[in-house]
């Protein structure tokens, strides 16, 4: 019997074999009391002076107990527990299995370092507050199914041992022991497979898919994370989006009981870099940035005069209530972090402007510079899309509990086709994406737009999808236009682009990230919180310890061997 099922049991009532972990042992003047708990719910347990049963029991012993379930004198109800008015005057006590010492105490608001909490994530999974983030994560993926067999969206799987599907980050390799030196890539995502299935002649398809990138991992990053994803036959990116809405609405209502408005507000890529330096704004916040270069023209301070002169920019965010010395240095340190130079800013206090640079200023800078009224400017001087960056985390950092809004969702639209990123040209989205206008494409490829869409929650990028090429010719000229060669073409996609040759319909598709999801709506501060087994931020896992590395024989199999790189 489990605890929850002691429910509408009376007083006096026998209870028979009762199964859980010792939360903790407690002796009052000879009686000893225990809180038993299982997966749902805690009850005390009382052992009488008198009883000959030797407790003999620790921390998280797994034991079976019956007893006489009873009501508790009314002094000692406990009314933070289900069944804090009742204990159980037990008779008998049988250990199933002791515990050793815990390396941490099975509670919530723990400080443990998170690496040992992942060691033990078994037993980190115990605990409240992390039971209930994966149970939210199961009622996600109930909610999921339920609206996708409301929809009528068919659940396909997608293989995992693949050859390659770019989504911007490096593959995971799986060498082939049957085919010597050769290797599979696990899937970034299932981008083309989906694709595949609208060329097979399916209406529509869905996966909660596993996907796997090389990269970084971040607060809302893993090697290795859960996708909704999501295709249609005969689809535009109208289609698309308002099925997500409607999805997105359901699980929300289903799963957490939130009830959210649709359709949600867009914005303009441009726009949002403009308005708030980033193409994740949290609309949340309403303070928006301020273009200031103009005041700077004929500027007497150095770095800003340099900065326009190379046709750099000048962004600032004013706010009415100024911050204290400490509160600006924290943030001039925070951008430091991120690779800015440090924080400029003025005060404004009855049109006397001060702060560092202030002494600087000329009579027109200063009166334009007034104009913002009483209060901080804080400002980035420089390249452009380098100082968008340091402007959203100061617009961030800054109005953080401006909002009292809990869910603020914008969908992103009219993306660059291709941005720049560590000087490499990529596709914004991947490069089955479509252009607005192929014409402009073949043209100017580099200062076109795709048909791609972002959805953004809070300020978090929470999915993307996308038009996708359905024209063989269209895919080719994107992929040379990316800088491929005709080989490279030929060796990674030629046999997309013959299945894109046999009459494909027209197809848009999306994927959220269901990590993020779960993660946002719980206000936990990192996705590892929400996966039951995540890896660290260096990619390892502490519980088993892997990656790692493979032995000689097992080499030799695979056809491999250590190389000294030095
Ligand atoms: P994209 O690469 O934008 O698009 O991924 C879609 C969503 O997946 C989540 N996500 C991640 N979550 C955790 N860790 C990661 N490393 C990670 N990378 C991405 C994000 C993101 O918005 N095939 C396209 C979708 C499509 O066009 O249909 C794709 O994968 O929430």
């Amino acid at each position: 019997m489990i605890i929850k099922e002691l429910n509408g049991l009376k007083d006096g009532s026998n209870v028979q074999n009762l199964f859980g972990w010792v939360d903790n042992v407690r002796d009052h003047g000879g009686l000893t009391f225990i809180d038993l708990r299982d997966f749902d719910s805690t009850i005390q347990l009382v052992f009488d002076k008198e009883s000959s049963i030797n407790v003999g029991v620790k921390n998280e012993y797994y034991i079976k107990v019956s007893g006489v379930f009873s009501k508790r004198d009314e002094g000692l109800v406990n009314n933070k527990t289900a069944y804090g008015q009742y204990e159980i005057l037990i008779n008998s006590l049988d250990i199933v299995n002791e515990s050793k010492t815990l390396p941490f105490q099975i509670e919530d608001n723990i400080d443990t370092d998170e690496s040992i909490r992942l060691k033990y994530r078994y037993l980190d999974l115990r605990r409240n507050e992390m039971k209930n983030n994966i149970v939210a994560r199961s009622k996600t993926f109930k909610s999921i199914r339920n609206i996708m067999n409301k929809l009528e969206i068919l659940e396909i799987d997608t293989p995992t041992l693949i050859k390659s599907t770019p989504e911007g980050a490096k593959d995971f390799l799986v060498p082939s022991r049957k085919s010597p030196g050769s290797f599979y890539a696990l899937p970034q995502s299932p981008q083309m497979y989906k694709q595949l299935f609208m060329m097979s002649g399916f209406p529509n398809y869905y996966q909660i898919a596993k996907c796997y990138r090389d990269e970084d991992s971040r607060k809302d990053r893993q090697p290795e994370f859960t996708q909704l994803d999501i295709e249609f036959s005969n689809a535009n990116p109208e289609l698309v989006k308002h099925n997500i809405e409607i999805i997105v609405k359901h699980i929300f209502k289903e799963a957490f009981d939130i009830k959210i408005t649709t359709p949600f507000n867009s914005i303009t890529y441009e726009d949002s870099m403009s308005l708030y330096g980033t193409d994740k704004p949290d609309l949340r916040i309403k303070e928006t940035l301020s273009d200031i270069t103009d005041i700077f023209l004929n500027t007497d301070i150095k770095f800003i005069k340099d900065t326009i002169n190379n046709s750099g920019k000048v962004l600032s965010l004013h706010t009415k209530n100024t911050l204290s010395r400490k509160n600006i240095d924290l943030l001039d340190e925070s951008i430091k972090l991120l690779g800015s130079n440090g924080l400029g800013w003025f005060k404004i206090d009855n049109n006397e402007i001060s702060g560092p640079l202030a002494k600087f200023l000329n009579d027109k800078e200063k009166s334009e510079l007034g104009l913002f009224g009483d209060g901080l400017i804080v400002f980035q001087a420089g390249n452009l899309l380098e100082i968008a960056k340091y402007m959203d985390h100061l617009r961030r950092e800054i109005f953080i509990n401006n909002s009292d809004e809990v869910i603020n969702f914008t969908w992103v639209e009219d993306f660059p086709y291709f941005e720049i990123e560590n000087g490499i040209l990529q596709p914004s989205h991947h490069p089955f994406t479509a252009p607005k206008s192929p014409d402009d494409f073949e043209k100017n490829p580099k200062n076109s737009k795709a048909l791609h869409y972002d959805l953004v929650l809070n300020g978090v990028e929470l999915g993307s999808g996308s038009q996708r090429i359905n024209n063989p010719r269209l895919q080719k000229l994107v992929l040379e236009k990316w800088g491929l060669t005709e080989i490279d073409i030929d060796q990674r996609f030629g046999w997309f682009i013959e299945a894109l040759s046999y009459g494909t319909p027209q197809h848009a598709g999306f994927a959220i990230g269901i990590d993020r999801l779960v993660a946002e709506i719980l206000k936990q501060p990192s996705i590892r919180d929400v996966i039951p087994f995540p890896k660290t931020q260096s990619g390892m896992d502490p519980l088993t310890d892997a990656p790692s590395e493979i032995n000689e024989d097992d080499l030799i199999e695979y056809n491999l061997r250590y190389v000294d790189n030095e």
